[in-house]
């Protein structure tokens, strides 16, 4: 990190603000390493009053890993999360809380967003530690989590990010995209376990290979989520213009509100990981 740089808790419960780091015009490989550990200590960064290009934004990312692709049908490493733009992704709808692509194999490995235009009456994002509620599990809670899998699946049929939503409605088809995983999943870096289920995602739980009976499964899903949910674990993002703020997607879940259509927001988006398969989604919004 440049020597003028210094950290603080971005809350009580995940991330550091960095301060005192202009990130415009690339990063060389110092930077580029120290960015990576801190990513790595702290799964979530928040960069203040920058005045990023995409080319800056890009730079930044591609200190963190492989770029990702995004965008149907056309390839691209810019996306957009807009209210006012035509090609922007969520319009004004909320999210409900989850990973990034958590129903393929492999699901990016950081997301970030740059704040390009924030309504001035202020807007958030809201962000889980999926990692801490994990450690801070009680131990009779996580002894029955031993052996147990979330299946994380996809609708297709219907937009994704329908707010509230806090178990899902019935079984999908299994043509679906859909993955199991451990419940306590290990981080693919850091070994440290991940409270691997998420709202908008997981739709049964699973003992072993075998599917739980369904209000079992339900019952389960619930009690991870009051823990999971629980304020101690969360960090609202309060927007300006030009913060850049990124995670990593396998740690930390990411949800927000309605935001309406009075003010334009507009943030701009550059992941890192695995180039996805969207051909399910052609022509159909996806978060
Ligand atoms: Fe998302």
């Amino acid at each position: 990190m440049a020597a003028s740089a210094t950290t603080r808790p971005a809350s009580d419960s995940l991330g550091v603000v960095v301060e005192g780091l202009d990130l415009r015009g690339g990063v060389d490989d110092t930077l580029a390493a120290s960015l990576r550990e801190l990513f790595t200590q702290e799964y979530l960064l928040v960069f203040r009053d920058q005045d990023l290009s995409d080319a800056d934004h890009l730079a930044v990312m591609e200190a963190l890993g492989p770029v990702a692709w995004e965008g149907l049908p056309e390839k691209r490493a810019i996306g957009f999360v807009s209210n006012v733009r035509p090609d922007g992704t969520l319009g004004t709808s909320a999210a409900s809380f989850h990973i990034d692509f958590g129903f393929f194999p492999e699901p990016y490995h950081a997301i970030s967003l740059y704040g390009v235009e924030i309504p001035p009456r202020g807007t958030q994002t809201h962000f889980v530690n999926a990692v801490a509620a994990a450690a801070a599990l009680p131990a009779e809670l996580a002894a029955r989590l031993d052996g147990v899998q979330a299946r994380q699946a996809v609708d297709v049929t219907s937009p994704a990010g329908q707010a509230g939503v806090r178990v899902r409605e019935g079984r999908l088809d299994e043509t679906y995209p859909h993955m199991l995983r451990p419940v306590l999943w290990p981080h693919r870096v850091t070994g440290e376990e991940i409270l691997g289920v998420w709202e908008q995602h997981t739709d049964a739980l699973y003992a072993g290979d075998v599917e739980m009976d369904a209000d079992e499964s339900t019952a389960l899903i619930e009690e991870l989520y009051a823990f999971l949910y629980a304020p101690r674990f969360r960090y609202v993002h309060e927007w300006q213009e030009g913060d850049l703020v990124i995670w990593d997607n396998h740690a930390v879940q990411h949800g927000r509100p309605e935001v309406g259509d009075r003010e334009a927001r507009t943030l701009r988006r550059v992941c890192v990981g695995p180039e996805q398969d969207l051909s399910l989604f052609a022509g159909r919004r996806v978060t």
